[in-house]
């Protein structure tokens, strides 16, 4: 951990109450200049930190983070969480981080959580907008006993978990639109991004990322037609640790029913949490454009359409657009 980040984990872990800088420098085992540099950094940074001469620092308690200590309190997993949180103020990505620790021997369950991402990945090259303590930038390491070519169904599971953790934010519609995005009133309010590592027929390490817009107030121009946040959908802040349990709560629940029964329960429920049954669709994939009807998914997850002619396609991975 960053001499930055251990010192916002000090603050926050003292609930409310004054830190003294002396006592900071014996903890951190650095300099008073380089405390103060720190504390002067997150301060520029939006960091509610106090300071008054003599009694030292205060992070007002009711500031929202996603450090470690917050995410714990009341956690209800057995596994997700429940080992290594690795913290950042900020990062590259946590995908990357995520993918260097599991490599690294990481064990499933540990999470990768950052307040801000400077070059957050969505899928194919795409970007992920990632503006610091306003969203959810997350990442899973996970050991799936499975094959690689069932892998497109940890994405489907993923988004199931996000819907059902979303449905409990009052006032909010969404929809899961295949394969990864989670959709409000047409815009995306959350992405997953799943990659892996694997070794001929096994999986060695999937990395499951959660991008997913809390209180974000605006987006750049480029997106601000096709992205949404919760604050914008509803008019309320919702708490971001909150949600972040809430989602390890039902990953970790419907990735044990996927060990235990297999993908058929999670392929009823995404049908019932997303709007594109029954609809007529574009699927634009690396070499080809597909069109038809939805008739259903399958059970590696894969889409499957009727086309004009009233023949099946089967198309594992693209952008899927309404027509
Ligand atoms: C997409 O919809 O294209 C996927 C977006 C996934 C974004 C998340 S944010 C946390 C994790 N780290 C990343 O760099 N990307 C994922």
């Amino acid at each position: 951990m960053t001499t930055r980040d251990e010192l916002l984990i000090h603050l926050e872990e003292a609930a409310g109450n004054w830190v003294s800088c002396e006592s900071l420098c014996d903890k951190l085992g650095v300099s008073r200049s380089t405390v103060l540099k720190h504390i002067s950094r997150l301060k520029d940074d939006g960091y509610a930190i106090e300071s008054v001469p003599d009694k030292g620092y205060v992070l007002r308690e009711s500031f929202d983070l996603l450090v470690p200590r917050k995410i714990r309190e009341g956690l209800q997993t057995e596994v997700f969480g429940k080992k290594d949180i690795i913290y950042f103020t900020e990062i590259d990505s946590t995908n990357l981080k995520a993918k260097g620790l599991a490599a690294s021997g990481a064990p499933e369950g540990t999470i990768v959580i950052s307040e801000k991402q400077a070059k957050g990945r969505g899928r194919k090259t795409r970007g992920w907008f990632s503006p610091p303590r306003d969203g959810i930038y997350l990442s899973l390491i996970l050991r799936p006993n499975i094959a690689p070519r069932s892998a497109p169904s940890m994405t489907l599971l993923t988004a199931v978990a996000i819907a059902e953790t979303l449905l409990s934010v009052p006032g909010l519609e969404i929809a899961i639109k295949w394969p990864n995005d989670i959709l409000a009133r047409g815009k995306k309010l959350a992405g997953i991004l799943t990659e892996m590592s694997t070794t001929g027929e096994r999986i060695d390490y999937a990395v499951v990322g959660l991008g997913l817009n809390v209180n974000t107030a605006r987006f750049p121009d480029e997106i601000k037609d096709r992205a949404t946040s919760i604050l914008i959908e509803t008019g309320q802040r919702v708490r971001r640790g909150t949600l972040a349990k809430e989602y390890l709560k039902w990953h970790e629940e419907y990735y044990g029913v996927f060990q235990r029964i297999g993908f058929e329960p999670i392929r009823k429920r995404w049908k019932e949490l997303t709007n594109i049954m029954g609809q007529q669709v574009t699927v634009e994939t690396i070499d080809r454009e597909y069109t038809g009807e939805v008739q259903d998914i399958d059970d590696g997850g894969a889409l499957i359409l009727r086309d004009e002619t009233g023949g099946y396609q089967r198309v594992i991975f693209g952008d899927v657009t309404l027509r």
